[in-house]
């Protein structure tokens, strides 16, 4: 069997000796005395013209039977191509239909809304749009990786089903073989301890607290794997199961922390520049105009820093007609994080030293006691893109953060147990994958940037 990518093929010469391609019918045109199929592997969003000549043996008969959405495999000579845009096309000499289309394929010339297709998440790789997306998604997943391994940081598999709440906000999902209607209850409450691991168990919202642990052991590791949140957030940017990209770095504080989340970025947006230009030339002309000059602009500027304080001032002094007021204390809503990363520095905009209370237990407190060594990294178009802090390595602070939050510093043991043996100053982010995604191709809507989309009341795959 032939498997040499439509990617491939047409880059070739034309050439004397048959070939052989697999792919579906994109299109199927006919003139008079011959028929013109446009035919997608997958390998490239580019299709290649398959040529039918009338001489073709039982040349009606086989015309008729192929539909879009069939699949072929077609023998043929490639040719030089009169048409505009490739150099070569394929004269078919032998055509096998392996599996035909009815008429009613959804998927025919009609351009379909994004809302449609997350209808049917089985058909729609087979789009341009999401044919591209996949492929970037891919694309990217290896630069992630390659940038790390290339800089000696351990990849670490966390767990996905965990006993602790890693952002001590509760928004997660319960793992339980419990029955549901009926569990067992000591003094109205249910008894976890006949549950499947003895206690409360619930899918990760992030593997920072266990990547911790062997960061603390192995100086420079990252994780990158499926989190999940049951917050209630119905937006273009939330999803209830995402990839997060957690890297955690020991002997290293916030400054450093944020030189390798911005290399980290620049690197990505470059990897995906020079390694998919097909599929960044789509998204740059059907989906998002522009997005390719804005991707290298970034990659060759310094991003914006600026402490929380700062950023509040800013927005303050912006007048703008915000939704919700800009207040010292309060969490940055989105419309404030897009103001600041496009209106105010036309840049990503690198948040600091936010209030304490607005951000996670782990974070290292501040000399002034009010605020902590977070870092948010806000890019235009979507806002916060990545969430990171140097974590509090001193085992007195850390212990009292924990009480503060209402959390039992009994359930954090092991956590605490690395400030006290041999702690060291800590730092790492999380970047959300599906952001990234979103970001560089310019998609609008996160649900459209993983397969197969789990948000509120979303489940149908
Ligand atoms: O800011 P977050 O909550 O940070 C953490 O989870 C830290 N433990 C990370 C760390 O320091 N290791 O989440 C990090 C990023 C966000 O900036 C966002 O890009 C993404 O994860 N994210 C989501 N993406 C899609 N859907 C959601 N519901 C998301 N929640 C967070
Ligand atoms: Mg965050």
């Amino acid at each position: 069997m032939e498997r040499t990518g439509i990617k491939y093929i047409l880059l070739m010469e034309p050439q004397e000796q048959e070939i052989t391609i697999e792919g579906w019918v994109r299109t199927k045109r006919d003139s008079k005395g011959v028929s013109f199929l446009e035919i997608n592997d997958g390998s490239t969003i580019k299709n290649l013209q398959v040529i039918i000549e009338e001489n073709f043996p039982d040349y009606a008969s086989i015309v008729k039977s192929i539909t879009t959405g069939s699949s072929l495999s077609v023998k043929g000579n490639l040719v030089a191509s009169p048409a505009k845009g490739q150099k070569v096309e394929l004269k078919a000499s032998s055509i096998e239909i392996i599996g035909e289309t009815p008429p009613d394929y959804v998927l025919q010339k009609k351009r379909h809304s994004f809302e449609f297709l997350r209808e049917i998440a089985h058909l729609r790789p087979r789009t341009n749009t999401f044919g591209a997306v996949a492929r970037v998604r891919s694309a990217m997943s290896f630069a992630v990786h390659k940038f790390f391994q290339e800089r000696d940081f351990v990849y670490v598999h966390t767990p996905i089903i965990t006993g602790s709440d890693c952002e001590g906000v509760g928004e997660m999902f319960q793992v339980t073989t419990l029955p549901i209607g009926n569990p067992p209850v000591v003094n109205g409450k249910v008894d976890y301890s006949k549950d499947f691991f003895g206690k409360q168990a619930s899918l990760t919202v992030s593997g920072q607290l266990e990547g911790e642990t062997y960061a603390c052991a192995l100086k420079n590791i990252y994780t990158f794997g499926p989190t999940f949140r049951a917050e209630n957030s119905n937006t273009s940017r939330h999803l209830a199961e995402f990839w997060m990209i957690e890297p955690e770095m020991a002997f290293c504080d916030l400054h450093l922390n944020m030189d390798v989340a911005e290399e980290f970025l620049k690197y990505i947006f470059l990897y995906i520049l020079g390694n998919c230009p097909d599929d960044m030339d789509f998204f740059n002309t059907r989906i998002s105009k522009g997005v390719i000059d804005n991707l290298e602009d970034i990659a060759r500027s310094s991003f914006v820093r600026i402490s929380y304080t700062e950023a509040v001032e800013q927005l303050t002094k912006a007048h703008a007609d915000f939704e919700f007021p800009v207040t010292w204390g309060e969490d940055l809503q989105s419309e404030h994080e897009k103001y600041l990363t496009e209106k105010i520095y036309g840049l990503p905009v690198i948040v600091i030293d936010y209030p304490k209370e607005i951000k996670a237990f782990y974070m290292k407190l501040n000399d002034d006691n009010k605020t902590v060594r977070a870092m948010d990294i806000l890019v235009p178009r979507l806002g916060e893109i990545i969430g990171g802090s140097e974590r509090e390595s001193d085992y007195h602070k850390l212990e009292k953060r924990i009480t503060e939050f209402g959390l039992d510093p009994a359930d954090y043991w092991w956590y605490l147990e690395l400030r006290r043996f041999g702690s060291v100053p800590h730092s790492g982010f999380g970047l959300g994958f599906e952001r990234l995604i979103q970001f560089v191709t310019g998609m609008q809507n996160i649900r459209d940037v993983i397969p197969f989309p789990r948000s509120v009341k979303t489940l149908e795959f």
